[in-house]
């Protein structure tokens, strides 16, 4: 098995070699004046077994169109299988028509990375597991909501309340409970579709004096988990963490969440930011190993 770390993913594409033992083939970014860039895979893949790794976080353009090249290119250059691994998929988000008119973004990317060529797909906590119905080819969607947790309970918050800033996340505060066992619970929120403004509707949640960890699979501008963390401190609660797979971390997303009464952000290395606590390479060179 070769391992492709893609410009998005150097860092955690070399631990996933490293843990699978498996030879690394880098890619050279040569940029060009005018922004442009061309990708040259520094090895050989024919009759190979290729892995491409590369997350599609800001810029997203660049990093989804990067993988897209990397994939045509691996089969081009005779990989027999091409397992695509893509931690954050960008436009997930995005999985059905919300206002008449808008564009199906995540169908658009499956097809696109089904026409360059893959024969596995893998990704992290995906935004909605339906965008996942529109491949053709195997994929997983893999979890890294447990890792996180086992974070908090080996730096002592075993007991800690999982909470979910909305109810489409609640799989998530569940999944935590399960290592942190203090219960876990949900907020409601909602957002203007033609705004992007949020509310989070008011509940009381039983936390005086108790430890929470706030779980999402995104953090974007921060406003959803600062204002969980802004209603469980003011209810009482003890330590408010915020957690999370995806890191996007936009503008004052960290400082907004942390002035709000968070004590600290827990990331992974989804996306390269200064919050990547915790390695999803444990988990992705499991699932490749298997
Ligand atoms: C959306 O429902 C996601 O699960 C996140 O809650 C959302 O992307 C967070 O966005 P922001 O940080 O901008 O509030």
């Amino acid at each position: 098995m070769i391992v492709v770390p893609g410009p998005a993913s150097t860092s955690l594409g070399q631990t996933i070699a490293e843990k699978l033992n498996a030879k690394v083939v880098s890619v050279n970014l040569k940029q060009f004046p005018d922004g442009e860039y061309c990708l040259r895979f520094e090895g050989e893949l024919d009759g190979e077994e290729v892995v491409v790794v590369q997350s599609t976080g800001p810029p997203q353009d660049t990093n989804v169109l990067q993988l897209l090249l990397m994939l045509d290119a691996a089969k081009e250059m005779g990989a027999k299988k091409v397992t695509t691994v893509v931690p954050y998929l960008a436009f997930a988000r995005q999985d059905k028509r919300f206002l008449s008119g808008e564009v199906i973004s995540a169908e658009t990317l499956v097809k696109l990375i089904e026409a360059c060529g893959t024969d596995r797909f893998i990704t992290v906590n995906i935004h909605s597991e339906n965008t996942l119905k529109c491949f053709r080819t195997p994929t997983e969607n893999l979890s890294a909501i447990t890792s996180l947790a086992e974070y908090f309970k080996n730096r002592g918050l075993d007991g800690a309340f999982s909470l979910s800033p909305d109810k489409g996340a609640i799989k998530w505060a569940e999944e935590a409970d399960k290592v942190l066992g203090g219960g876990f619970g949900w907020l409601k929120k909602e957002r203007d579709r033609y705004t992007g403004e949020i509310k989070v509707e008011e509940k009381s949640l039983n936390v005086q004096g108790t430890d929470v960890i706030v779980f999402d699979d995104i953090i974007s501008t921060g406003g959803t988990i600062a204002r969980a963390v802004k209603m469980l401190k003011t209810q009482g609660a003890r330590r408010v963490y915020a957690a999370c797979v995806h890191p996007l971390l936009i503008g004052e997303a960290t400082q907004k969440i942390l002035q709000n009464g968070a004590e600290e952000i827990v990331g992974t290395d989804s996306i390269p930011t200064s919050v990547r606590t915790v390695s999803l390479a444990p988990l992705i060179a499991e699932a490749l190993a298997r």
